[in-house]
């Protein structure tokens, strides 16, 4: 980042050091279902109000100059719930995402879903597509949203082109370096996470990102997402901020 970029960044709050913010966020956002039910409420409440913290994590990363978040918003263990709720959640994601384009667009996010995709419904399907399409040129910030994702899914699709790769006569198997392999994940062209955020208190990866996730630290708080607020996001850029990155060396 240049000096004319930092001077850009809007309400940074002045103990966090732009040169030490992460490049990438990610967040796996748990407790929807939990901050509902303490509240009272049906379980899908807890969905809509993750969106608004989803939502405002996405402008505050824009504000200080994070360049890409990514979300896991359904894993491929998802279709696992009670079918009320993948429809809901189906939809739910449907209507935000046509909700929201104009927004995006307007404020230069570049969004991209990530996972098997060909599974969701055809009509949310559309709606990524049209998303995609219309944001693909956006240079203020990334954002990803892993859909149907499964990280070690993830892997073998990689695995499965490179092996085609190689059937083709296009590539020697000595050729396969890790440069390679990134090049044929998801997130290829994204730095890989510098920060994982968890919430709820739950400490597991859940087959997120594995390959992207080898060097990133690891923030988990006992806070809900839906409580997920810019102070927490602070909180957790303080502790990400005092932690020594070595990456395997002393
Ligand atoms: C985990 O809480 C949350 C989910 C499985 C869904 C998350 C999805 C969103 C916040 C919407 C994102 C929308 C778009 C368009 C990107 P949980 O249900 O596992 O909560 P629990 O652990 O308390 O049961």
């Amino acid at each position: 980042m240049t000096a004319q970029h930092h001077t850009e960044l809007q309400n940074l709050p002045p103990d966090l050091k732009p040169e030490l913010l992460p490049r990438h966020v990610a967040v796996i956002m748990d407790g929807n279902g939990r901050w509902a039910k303490r509240q009272g409420l049906p379980r899908f409440m807890g969905h809509k109000r993750g969106v608004d913290a989803l939502k405002d994590l996405l402008r505050c990363c824009k504000d200080w100059g994070i360049q890409a978040l990514t979300a896991y918003a359904f894993s491929t263990e998802n279709w696992g719930r009670p079918q009320e709720e993948v429809d809901f959640l189906m939809t739910l994601f449907q209507r935000v995402l046509r909700q929201e384009l104009r927004e995006m667009v307007q404020e230069n996010v570049q969004i991209k879903f990530v996972g098997n995709l060909s599974a969701l419904p055809q009509s949310l399907q559309e709606e990524i597509s049209r998303s995609m399409e219309r944001t693909s040129e956006n240079p203020s910030i990334r954002f990803t949203v892993a859909t149907n994702y499964g990280g070690r899914q993830e892997i073998l699709h990689a695995c499965r082109a490179i092996a085609d790769q190689v059937k083709q006569g296009l590539l020697q198997p000595h050729e396969i370096d890790e440069a390679t392999f990134e090049r044929h994940l998801y997130t290829a062209g994204i730095y890989d996470p510098d920060l994982l955020i968890r919430t709820s208190g739950e400490m597991r990866i859940s087959n997120f990102l594995l390959w992207q996730m080898a060097y990133a630290e690891i923030y988990i708080t006992e806070t809900l997402w839906p409580d997920f607020d810019r102070t927490e996001f602070y909180r957790a850029l303080c502790a990400y901020q005092l932690r020594e990155r070595r990456f395997g060396k002393i």
